[in-house]
């Protein structure tokens, strides 16, 4: 046993001034547990004093016991007190830090939208459904046969070089990327019964570098009527219906001659565009002509019996005459703000 401490209302007063300014300086529940420990634990001062009493003489039990009662009420009292402080003090700490802006503006989430050349192919497309024809489909990753042989392009025909064709290693697979829509008119002849009325949108490759009127990926829209008796009045009511649905009924479309090795006669077709931005103008659009026998050939049907024919126009130009676009670029760049201005449709 320790020698008893000695109890005096000034020790006790001493002990009590050190606790109410250790408790007061307590600045969180850790510092105030450690302050508990040591003013009110086992070995602190007041609990010695407190276990001296027994030792005390009796006559002076109760006064000496009032002292050390009354300066642990204090300290306890004390730390109680601050106890309730700091833990409120805490709890709204917390709650701020994990506080909700109700009242904050919300992230919000734009709904997808499709591209611009999406839909103007799919506005083509619904052209010639509402005319009875089918849209018809090819791979990407083509054949050289259908590209460029079934086409009548001939082995060393400048024609088939005319085109900068991304080819496809190793060169006797005889594939490449698609130079143009046209490979889908000798796939559809294959797929379908006579007579075919088709329409084939779709994506096509070549070797151009990026520029404000070029892209290296890019979209056409082929158009292809095989029947009896089909002439060249039938190719011009059909693209002339095509530039009125588009152009309004003001449009109408010129023929000049040309070649292509898949048409004979072969035309490339201007457009009257009567609502252009800055006046009414000819505007050069695709190519056109009455199909090739040879293409028939191909394609195992008689040029004899059945006769018809093919159309071929850009997507990307067509939207930059129709939209007064400078910039092709624009289309490929993913932009939202570029699809905003033809408004999100989805
Ligand atoms: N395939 C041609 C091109 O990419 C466009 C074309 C011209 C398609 C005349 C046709 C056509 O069907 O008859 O330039």
């Amino acid at each position: 046993m320790s020698e008893p401490t000695l109890i005096t209302e000034s020790a006790a007063a001493e002990v009590v001034a050190a606790a109410l300014r250790a408790v007061a300086a307590a600045s969180n529940s850790a510092e105030l547990r450690v302050a508990r420990a040591e003013f009110t634990g086992e070995s602190s001062a007041l609990a010695r004093m407190n276990a001296s009493l027994k030792a005390a003489p009796n006559d002076q039990k109760a006064a000496l016991g009032k002292i050390v009662g009354q300066a642990r009420g204090q300290v306890n009292t004390a730390i109680a007190a601050r106890e309730a402080e700091l833990v409120e003090a805490e709890e709204t700490a917390r709650l701020a830090s994990e506080a909700v802006d109700v009242t904050a503006v919300a992230t919000r989430w734009r709904p997808g939208a499709r591209h611009p050349l999406t839909l103007l192919m799919e506005q083509m497309g619904d052209i010639f459904i509402g005319m009875g024809w089918e849209i018809a489909e090819g791979p990407e990753l083509e054949n050289e046969w259908f590209n460029f042989d079934a086409m009548n392009f001939d082995e060393d025909h400048p024609a088939r070089a005319m085109q900068d064709t991304f080819f496809v290693d190793p060169v006797d697979s005889h594939l490449l990327l698609r130079t143009h829509t046209s490979p889908v008119q000798i796939r559809s002849l294959l797929d379908r019964p006579l007579p075919v009325y088709v329409v084939a949108p779709g994506r096509v490759y070549r070797t151009d570098e990026l520029d404000a009127t070029h892209t290296p990926v890019f979209h056409q829209i082929e158009g292809l009527a095989i029947d009896r008796g089909l002439t060249m009045a039938n190719l011009r009511g059909t693209l002339e219906h095509l530039a009125r649905a588009m152009f309004g009924t003001d449009a109408k479309i010129r023929l000049r001659p040309n070649y292509f090795p898949f048409t004979e006669p072969s035309a490339e077709m201007d457009v009257w565009q009567p609502n252009a931005k800055g006046g009414a103008r000819w505007v050069e659009w695709g190519g056109c002509g009455m199909v090739n026998s040879n293409v028939l050939l191909a394609a195992g049907i008689d040029p004899n019996e059945y006769q018809g024919f093919a159309f071929g126009m850009g997507i990307e130009r067509t939207l930059q005459f129709r939209n007064d676009m400078n910039d092709m670029r624009d289309m490929v760049e993913g932009d939202i703000r570029f699809s905003q201005q033809f408004g999100l449709v989805v």
